[in-house]
């Protein structure tokens, strides 16, 4: 189908994590082109949704949740209204922002999955999984830690061991144990819903072969996917947080959904069904959903950052062909990594730039422009702030701002702030009005072939020629020289910004209306939701303002930012760590849960001492013991630790080392051990000694 055979478009935004803010990679992988492309879309009059919403289920959520101690609702409630009143902010410009807690969704989704149970679509797996015995519930395996079986770190989650890389199934960690209560988790069986990818496969590759004309990048990962063959996902998860597994479907099958809920990677792309629902609802016709997601001439598009693939491309797709009666993307221009001043954007390390704190200090459109001048539309790109500084005094300030600044300032002192009429228009007059009508046609193309880049070099062209067209017409001159050619500039010059306050509409949505004012050009159809008629993306290709009209006040469009402001900014990259992110791996490790509460007298009964090695050995028959002795003061004592994965023997001599004095002497690799050595012990089961002032012996309480 070719594009021009659609009658509709829906978009969709990746809908991002209810869980920390939203940055600058953010915005370049899915948020600004999708935004470039809809409002571009609404200028042309086309029929076009666009939707998005927060991500506010799964596991993720959970956990971070967790972390701070409070319920995962409170804690999407929080990072929900930041994140949408940023987007609003920075002007994009959704037909709804939902959110994946809403009541809607639920329902969506539970149908969703209903009719594919009732095509008998799902396969259902019953294994051996670890269950809480305290907490009553299922582990998922970011809420086993053990002992990883590679590497021997302490803290390994029940996926994957963070120190080591290592793939594990939570049944391979040695002495697990649940992060929700500590308790060791017990091997219990469920049963859980798979989603059998394998057999869309064939499917899946055929409908991948009609999309020739998808980006490489896409393509790429798309089919080395396809060439490992696709595997069956297990779309249930055992965890309380998310949409509850419809009761019915699981009772027909015989299984008990207490408990049960769906995996946050099948509720999530529903979620844009049901944002479109709401939509719908919203503008009073209920159904108008069905038009958009279950009409073949919709053109559907998904933009999402290059993590977000195979979700879109393979498994979305998948779910809708099975569910059937739903169109399929038309594309998914998926953008690749931005990087931050050359360095890979990292939320722990605060190497990010927050969108609620850029906004503080600049207006959203000089992020726009800038960022889609570096958008990493074919490879990772790199965001920098001297960039960003020259993007907008170099071309901003320098062309665009210039040249309406220079047409503004002649047209009030030479033709009176009023529109002057073009007469007898000399050749290259001419030639510049039908170079301007071709701007339409080509910035349009690129925004619409999802080449954000060109689309916006190509608008900054234009306000390059129309610098061009006043230095070499020389107003300045003609004002005495020939009044009627000076006139003539003006008025082409005017006419080219009016194209510009059109034609930079998706980019810079708020300088354009700025613009207008400033010219007095009424009538042009807004690129927000809601409106259709008036001057359009094609009404460009002819002049806009009708001689003799008064202008309107002139404003500084863009000001030059300085550069101690950019120092400001940089100085902020890397400071303040995140303490919510979870990118670090020894963040994001649970603490370990404080034990059970004891008396003082209990307390009382240890006796704690100041002590020093005084000499220390390997025992050749222990990978993890170090036999040393330590000076108590009143007497010495050898105590063995275990501390040999962490320490050198040699290091330890000379150490000052808090020891328990009172501990009964234990046999250990055949040697007496006579107390025990305190030591910390961080997330990541990295070991520190407890040294102190105080003379051997002291107590320490
Ligand atoms: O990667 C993410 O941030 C996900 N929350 C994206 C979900 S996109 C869609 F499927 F909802
Ligand atoms: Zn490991």
């Amino acid at each position: 189908m070719s594009r021009s055979d659609f009658n509709r478009i829906l978009v969709t935004a990746a809908l991002p994590y209810a869980n920390g803010p939203v940055h600058l990679g953010h915005l370049a992988g899915a948020y600004l082109p999708s935004d470039l492309f809809s409002r571009y879309h609404r200028l042309k009059g086309h029929d076009i949704v666009f939707v998005c919403g927060s991500d506010e289920l799964g596991v993720a959520i959970m956990v971070r949740a967790r972390k701070e101690g409070i319920d995962p609702q409170e804690l999407v409630d929080r990072y929900h209204p930041m994140i949408e009143n940023a987007f609003s902010a920075f002007g994009m410009s959704f037909d709804h922002y939902g959110r994946t807690t809403s009541p809607v969704h639920a329902e969506t989704s539970q149908e969703f999955f209903r009719e594919l149970a009732g095509k008998d679509v799902f396969t259902l797996r019953t294994e051996q999984q670890l269950f809480d015995p305290e907490a009553g519930i299922f582990l998922a395996d970011r809420f086993v830690i053990g002992t990883c079986p590679t590497c021997g770190n302490n803290n390994a989650y029940g996926d994957q061991c963070e120190k080591c890389g290592s793939t594990l199934s939570p049944s391979e960690l040695v002495n697990p144990r649940s992060t929700l209560s500590d308790a060791t988790p017990e091997m219990r069986e469920t049963t859980h819903f798979y989603l059998p990818l394998g057999d869309f496969q064939t499917r899946l590759e055929e409908w991948i072969a009609t999309h020739p004309e998808w980006k490489p990048n896409v393509l790429g990962q798309v089919k080395s996917w396809l060439k490992e063959g696709l595997k069956d996902r297990a779309i249930t998860r055992d965890v309380p947080w998310g949409v509850p597994v419809p009761e019915d479907v699981a009772a027909n099958l015989g299984i008990d959904a207490s408990g049960k809920v769906i995996y946050v990677w099948f509720d999530a792309p529903i979620g844009y069904i049901s944002d479109t629902k709401e939509w719908a609802a919203k503008t009073g016709n209920p159904d108008a959903w069905k038009t958009y997601w279950q009409q073949d001439d919709t053109r559907l598009v998904h933009f999402i950052g290059k993590d977000n693939i195979v979700f879109h491309c393979l498994m979305f797709p998948a779910m809708l062909m099975a569910h059937g009666g739903y169109v399929l993307p038309e594309n998914v221009p998926a953008n690749e990594f931005l990087n931050i001043e050359g360095d890979k954007l990292s939320t722990s390390r605060n190497w990010a730039v927050w969108l609620h704190e850029f906004l503080e200090s600049f207006e959203p459109d000089l992020l726009r422009y800038a960022l889609a001048t570096m958008l990493p539309e074919t490879k990772d790109a790199d965001f920098n702030w001297n960039e960003f500084q020259t993007r907008v005094n170099s071309e901003l300030a320098d062309v665009l701002g210039n040249f309406v600044n220079r047409t503004m300032t002649f047209a009030n002192r030479f033709a009176g702030g009023k529109v002057p009429e073009l007469k007898k228009p000399d050749a290259f007059d001419l030639a510049v009005l039908k170079q301007l009508a071709t701007f339409p046609e080509r910035i349009g193309n690129a925004y619409d072939s999802y080449r954000n880049r060109e689309a916006v070099f190509e608008t900054m062209a234009l306000a390059r020629l129309g610098n061009k067209y006043f230095n070499d017409t020389e107003p300045w001159h003609t004002r005495k020289s020939s009044p009627q050619a000076c006139a003539n500039t003006i008025h082409v010059s005017l006419q080219i910004c009016a194209a510009l306050s059109v034609l930079m509409e998706p980019v810079l949505p708020f300088s354009a209306a700025k613009l207008r004012d400033m010219l007095n050009l009424k009538g042009v159809r807004s690129s927000m939701p809601g409106e259709t008629n008036g001057i359009g993306w094609d009404d460009v290709v002819k002049p806009l303002l009708p001689a003799g009209q008064a202008l309107g006040e002139s404003l500084i469009l863009f000001t030059k930012i300085e550069d101690d402001v950019i120092e400001e900014q940089k100085a902020k990259l890397g400071n303040h760590p995140d303490q919510d992110s979870d990118e670090s791996a020894q963040e994001s490790l649970p603490y370990h849960p404080v034990n059970e509460t004891i008396t003082y007298d209990d307390f009382a009964k240890l006796d704690f001492r100041m002590g020093t090695i005084i000499e220390a050995e390997a025992l050749p028959k222990s990978k993890k013991l170090i036999r040393t002795i330590v000076d108590l003061g009143f007497e010495t004592r050898q105590i063995l630790a275990g501390a040999a994965e962490h320490f050198e023997p040699a290091d330890l001599v000379g150490r000052r080392v808090a020891v328990v004095a009172n501990l009964a002497p234990r046999k250990m690799m055949g040697l007496e051990s006579q107390g025990m050595i305190l030591m910390a012990e961080d997330r990541e089961g990295s070991l520190f000694l407890m040294g102190s002032d105080g003379e051997n012996g002291s107590i320490i309480k």
